[in-house]
């Protein structure tokens, strides 16, 4: 049965950690301090969705990226100035896609699944990085969290793919790289699929996947 695919894009489609490459040449800091940069600027930027989400205090995601990375400056007691920080925040317009990224969303779209992207992003850097990472052309629409001005896990991120799509929510499959995004679609009511790539522990929060797979193209595999 055809469905409506929401792929999740940081962690999903486009990989995160390739922020590595930008926080190295910028700020000429150890690789082992780029680790650890990267992780606490990508976890503080989640923490920040789900505390301005909670707290009712909606700001683009892109605001919330940068604000992450301050922190995560301050945190590892790194300087940058402004345009160094903006030039390590350009990274999040130029992020690897995961490799069958492309491949995987034209076999789900000749299968006849409407493909989208659901995320956080707010559109003006989802397209960006959709058109930089070539995945613009292979997406029947770009939906973002903008549009509801809250975050994912919230229900009307996930409510607002199936009517931007015309379709019920549980002809809707929501396919995440991140567990919580997984377990908050479901419990919202939509199919989901997990793309487990480092073989973890399904969270203890919010409702189990549907699906299991390795990889972008486990997702091909079970679904066109
Ligand atoms: C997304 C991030 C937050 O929604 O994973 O694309």
């Amino acid at each position: 049965m055809s469905e409506t695919l929401c792929f999740d894009m940081y962690g999903t489609l486009c990989d995160t950690s390739s922020v590595r490459e930008a926080l190295a040449a910028e700020l000429a800091v150890p690789e082992a301090l780029v680790a650890e940069l990267d992780a606490t600027w990508r976890s503080e930027q989640l923490q920040y969705s789900y505390q301005t989400a909670l707290m009712d205090e909606y700001r683009p995601f892109w605001d919330v990226t940068a604000d992450a990375l301050a922190y995560a400056l301050d945190q590892w007691d790194v300087e940058a100035d402004e345009p160094t920080r903006e030039r390590v925040l350009d990274a999040y317009n130029h992020l690897d896609p995961f490799p069958a990224a492309v491949e995987t969303l034209t076999r789900l779209s000749e299968a006849g699944h409407t493909v989208t992207v659901l995320s956080n992003g707010n559109p003006e850097m989802l397209e960006t990085l959709a058109g930089n990472a070539g995945l613009a052309t292979h997406l029947d629409e770009i939906i973002s969290a903008d549009e509801v001005s809250t975050f994912k896990p919230a229900p009307a991120v996930y409510e607002n793919a199936a009517e931007r799509t015309g379709r019920d929510v549980g002809d809707c499959r929501l396919v995440s790289g991140n567990a919580w995004d997984v377990a908050g679609a479901g419990a919202a009511g939509l199919e989901t699929a997990w793309v487990n790539r480092g073989n973890d522990p399904f969270e203890r929060v919010g409702v189990a996947p549907s699906l299991t797979v390795r990889s972008l193209s486990g997702v091909a595999d079970e679904l066109a």
